[in-house]
């Protein structure tokens, strides 16, 4: 209800840049301030069960950690402590778990011993990812807060200047909180911080709630950017709910992958990512993905390279499938490089090898409604970019606009291409060929930074 009060003072003000911000926390302390996370009181049908913290940064609790969530186990609840930091040294299988609660109030913080974790993190083949624990079971509820401290510094600057999905890339490093394989899942509260690379990677689980949440990837040494920072990745989803997430990072703000549906979400502010991705999906040879049945609404981005985004994979071994029946609602943007994007050439390919192997992943029924703000000036007046896949089997089809109100700092008519899209998008849109799209994207102008940390906006 206030979100919806709020858009319609924004249209009322909208007549300068900075009212489409006003109210927007720009720091997690005023994040913690509108969005105000309680602690629920301890619930007296549970036991708790606390274990010795670390007396310093090389003291590894992780086993006292196990046997805390084992004792637990089955109605009861891991107490961390507020002001006590717990360190985990080595990979834990925590698959066992069955009604079992963590009242996360301290910091858990993983060793930075990048060359151990790499010989023994867990391994998930999707992307080459490691994994520092794995989580798994049902009925578990993580609150508080406490953070997850995935100590990255030492990650970003020994991975400098690689790229993640560059086929000769080795240089592997692990996701922050992995779940695998859990029903009724809640993580709320708490606090993510410097993770190595994704924040959250949730495989084959269903019913899961993630709300109240901030998530900072934050690099000290301005040559080792905190990379692939992702807050969320998942494969093989079902009914997924995000509310109310402060996410500062470097690339996807949020990004199901491969087979999610029933999805939610609902108040996240991202600032330097990459946007709210669907997928990427069909990246593998032979092997079916969907993504289906999504509505991302009320969200704020800033000074990042994309608003919504859908992107696929195309080139001679990928894989096939659709993305179906997708809402983007309520988008404020300022300072992003392109408002809305298909992307069927994904990954890094050349647009030859893209036309001679194009996407075999269908796009349909895909809504952007009530986008609003100024891009970043890169790509000139262009604000938008579909281009869906040139395959004649691969259908794009029902993708509309409504109400999308995008400028570009350059001034002068916005511009958004759309190729390859059958039907209305109730939005002129042109052809990357055309000399239309040409003029807009020389367009030359450059603007300066949403800044977060400044009064006023
Ligand atoms: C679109 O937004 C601009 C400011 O970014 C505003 O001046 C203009 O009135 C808006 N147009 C509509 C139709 O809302
Ligand atoms: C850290 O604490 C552990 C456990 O008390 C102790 O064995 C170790 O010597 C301490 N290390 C440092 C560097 O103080
Ligand atoms: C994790 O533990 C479960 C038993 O709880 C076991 O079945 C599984 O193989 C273990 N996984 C790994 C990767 O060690
Ligand atoms: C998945 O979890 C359920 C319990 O929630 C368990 O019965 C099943 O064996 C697990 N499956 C795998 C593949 O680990
Ligand atoms: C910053 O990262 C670069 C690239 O890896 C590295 O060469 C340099 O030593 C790092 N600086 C510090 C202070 O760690
Ligand atoms: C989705 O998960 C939530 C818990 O997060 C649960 O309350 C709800 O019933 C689930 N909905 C469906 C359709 O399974
Ligand atoms: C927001 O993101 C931009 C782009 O990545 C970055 O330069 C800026 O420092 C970030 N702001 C804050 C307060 O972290
Ligand atoms: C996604 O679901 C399809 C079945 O529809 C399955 O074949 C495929 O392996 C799944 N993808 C992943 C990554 O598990
Ligand atoms: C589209 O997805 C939304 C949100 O999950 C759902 O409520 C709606 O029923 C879906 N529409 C169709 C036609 O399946
Ligand atoms: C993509 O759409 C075409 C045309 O409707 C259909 O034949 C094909 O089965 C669809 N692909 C998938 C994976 O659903
Ligand atoms: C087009 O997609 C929207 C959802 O984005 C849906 O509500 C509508 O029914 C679809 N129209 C057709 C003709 O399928
Ligand atoms: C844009 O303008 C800058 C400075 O005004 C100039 O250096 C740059 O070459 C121009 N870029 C293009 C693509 O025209």
């Amino acid at each position: 209800m206030r979100v919806s009060t709020l858009a319609i003072a924004l249209l009322a003000t909208a007549s300068s840049a900075l009212a489409v911000f006003h109210g927007v926390p720009r720091d997690t302390d005023e994040f913690r301030k509108k969005h105000v996370y309680i602690t629920p009181p301890c619930e007296e049908d549970r036991w708790f069960v606390q274990i010795p913290p670390s007396k310093n940064d090389t003291d590894d609790v992780s086993d006292f950690f196990e046997q805390g969530l084992r004792i637990a186990n089955n109605g009861g609840t891991l107490w961390l402590l507020e002001g006590q930091t717990y360190i985990i040294g080595k990979p834990l299988n925590l698959t066992f778990l069955n009604d079992v609660h963590v009242r996360l109030e301290g910091t858990i913080k993983f060793t930075d011993d990048t060359k151990y974790w790499q010989a023994n993190a867990f391994y998930h083949p999707f992307q080459k990812s490691l994994m520092f624990w794995k989580w798994g079971g049902k009925d578990i509820k993580i609150y508080g807060s406490g953070t997850i401290d995935g100590n990255g510094q030492r990650w970003y600057n020994e991975f400098a200047g690689l790229e993640i999905l560059s086929t000769g890339n080795t240089y592997l490093r692990p996701i922050l909180f992995y779940v695998e394989n859990a029903t009724n899942i809640a993580i709320e509260g708490i606090n993510y911080k410097n993770s190595p690379v994704w924040n959250n990677f949730i495989v084959t689980s269903k019913n899961i709630y993630m709300h109240d949440l901030t998530i900072v990837a934050k690099s000290n040494n301005l040559s080792a950017l905190p990379k692939n920072t992702d807050f969320f990745d998942s494969l093989n989803i079902y009914n997924l709910t995000v509310e109310r997430v402060w996410v500062n990072i470097g690339d996807d703000c949020f990004s199901p992958k491969s087979n999610a549906s029933l999805v939610h979400v609902n108040t996240m502010y991202c600032n330097g990512s990459h946007g709210q991705s669907m997928g990427s999906i069909g990246q593998y040879a032979g092997e079916k993905s969907i993504i289906e049945d999504v509505v991302i609404e009320n969200v704020w981005l800033l000074n990042g390279d994309n608003g919504a985004r859908i992107k696929s994979w195309a080139g001679p071994n990928v894989g096939y499938g659709y993305v179906n029946n997708v809402t983007f609602r309520n988008f404020w943007l300022g300072h992003v490089d392109y408002s809305v994007q298909i992307d069927s050439c994904y990954f890094n390919i050349n647009s030859s090898t893209c036309a001679k192997y194009p996407s075999q992943v269908n796009v349909t029924n895909v809504k952007f409604e009530n986008f609003y703000g100024t891009t970043s000036g890169k790509n000139g007046r262009v604000v938008g970019k579909l281009s869906c896949s040139s395959s004649e089997s691969a259908v794009c089809n029902n993708i509309t606009f409504v109400n999308y109100n995008v400028t570009s700092p350059c001034g002068g008519p916005p511009v958004v291409a759309c190729d390859g899209v059958k039907g209305d998008t109730g939005l002129k849109c042109v052809s990357v060929t055309s000399d239309e799209y040409k003029a807009a994207l020389k367009a030359n102008c450059t603007s300066p930074q949403v800044t977060l940390d400044k009064r006023p906006w």
